[in-house]
């Protein structure tokens, strides 16, 4: 055999042997990207340089994204996760929709409020102050209050730091102050979130039975409270239904944001997965920014929306006539007048 003919030989068997491997090393790279089953040795990528993905990498590239785990030896489910797509998604809500609907949400309310003082002015005592005192709330009731306002004040202060505080708070108070900041304001919402608990069990117990649901409240939220027409005051027992509205956005939003919080103070903890934490992080947002909102207002028509209000919560003493005009059935029960039905 001539050296040429050797030659050719030799080329068309390393072309064949070339492409027999290519073969196998397809099967095998198929075989490794099926899903694997979390068990046995985990599969292995091809090794083809970077930049030049196979297709076969793609696929196992995709599951990896997926969440599909086996793809590492570790036994540890967590840990075995390679990438988590869901936590990139999790974090664009958080700092897209989320931070911006809360802005408007926050704004919007602070707007609205300023409107209606603007508009509205302040809600004066239409008789005048009788200068008689009655009762409103006790002492019990007012620690109560006062326990739940203060430790959630602090805990919407240091929640909306962790949120927008970053963007505000560095170019104002430097980079150093804002991270002692963070990490002071974060153990400030974990201990004060007790206090806020404790709060709003108490204020569960003292009221709970003021706040079911009766017929005035129905013509209360019919008429608005009378709050945007001079002369107009719906009947109403100890809250009315504005305050009904109140009470019951503390107590079922308080109770998502006690029970998403706890999970979220000890994280991966009670067979919690990464999802179930995410879940936990957006349900404690969006609920701690719609409660905010609410109190927002609360803080407004409770001080300087509505003249004689604040007594109620300061001295616990509120001027009749203020009385009568809001809650006038109350002011019969507590007196054991004969009920009348308000007038309007
Ligand atoms: C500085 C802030 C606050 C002020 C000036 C304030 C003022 C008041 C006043 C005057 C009342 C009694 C209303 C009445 O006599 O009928 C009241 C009741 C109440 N407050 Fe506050 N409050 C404040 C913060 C808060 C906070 C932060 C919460 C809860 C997170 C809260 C929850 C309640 C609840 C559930 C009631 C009973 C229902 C109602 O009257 O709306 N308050 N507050």
């Amino acid at each position: 055999m001539r050296w040429a003919e050797m030659r050719w030989i030799a080329s068309v068997a390393m072309a064949l042997a070339m492409l027999a491997g290519v073969a196998l090393i397809d099967a095998a790279s198929a075989q490794t990207a099926a899903p694997p089953a979390g068990q046995g040795a985990p599969p292995a990528l091809s090794g083809a340089p970077l930049g030049r993905t196979s297709a076969t990498e793609a696929e196992v590239m995709r599951q990896i994204r997926q969440g599909v785990q086996g793809y590492v030896s570790i036994p540890d489910k967590k840990a075995g996760v390679l990438i988590q797509s869901e936590g990139e998604n999790w974090r664009n809500f958080r700092n897209g929709p989320e931070s911006t609907y809360g802005t408007w949400v926050l704004l919007g309310m602070v707007i609205v409020l300023a409107a209606f003082f603007a508009i509205r002015g302040r809600i004066r005592i239409e008789a005048g102050p009788a200068h008689r005192t009655i009762q409103r709330f006790n002492a019990v009731e007012r620690f109560a209050h006062w326990l739940t306002a203060t430790c959630f004040i602090v805990l919407a202060l240091t929640g909306l730091n962790m949120l927008y505080g970053r963007y505000i708070l560095p170019p104002v108070i430097g980079r150093e102050a804002f991270a002692a900041l963070a990490l002071y304001g974060k153990y400030a919402h974990n201990y004060i979130a007790i206090g806020f608990v404790v709060g709003v069990l108490l204020m569960i117990v003292l009221w709970v039975h003021h706040n079911i649901p009766n017929k005035y409240d129905m013509q209360w939220l019919a008429k608005a409270g009378g709050l945007f027409t001079r002369g107009v005051h719906p009947p109403s027992r100890k809250f009315n239904a504005g305050q009904k509205l109140i009470f019951w956005s503390v107590v079922l939003g308080g109770a998502v944001l006690t029970v998403t919080g706890f999970y979220l103070m000890w994280p991966f903890e009670f067979g919690m997965t990464v999802h179930d934490m995410q879940f936990m992080l957006v349900a404690h947002g969006v609920v701690g920014l719609v409660l905010i909102a609410i109190i927002v207002a609360h803080i407004y028509i409770g001080s300087i929306g509505m003249e004689g209000a604040f007594d109620a919560m300061g001295t616990g003493q509120v001027d009749e006539n203020w009385a009568r005009e809001h809650h006038n059935l109350w002011v019969a029960e507590v007196k054991g007048e004969a009920a009348q039905h308000g007038h309007d």
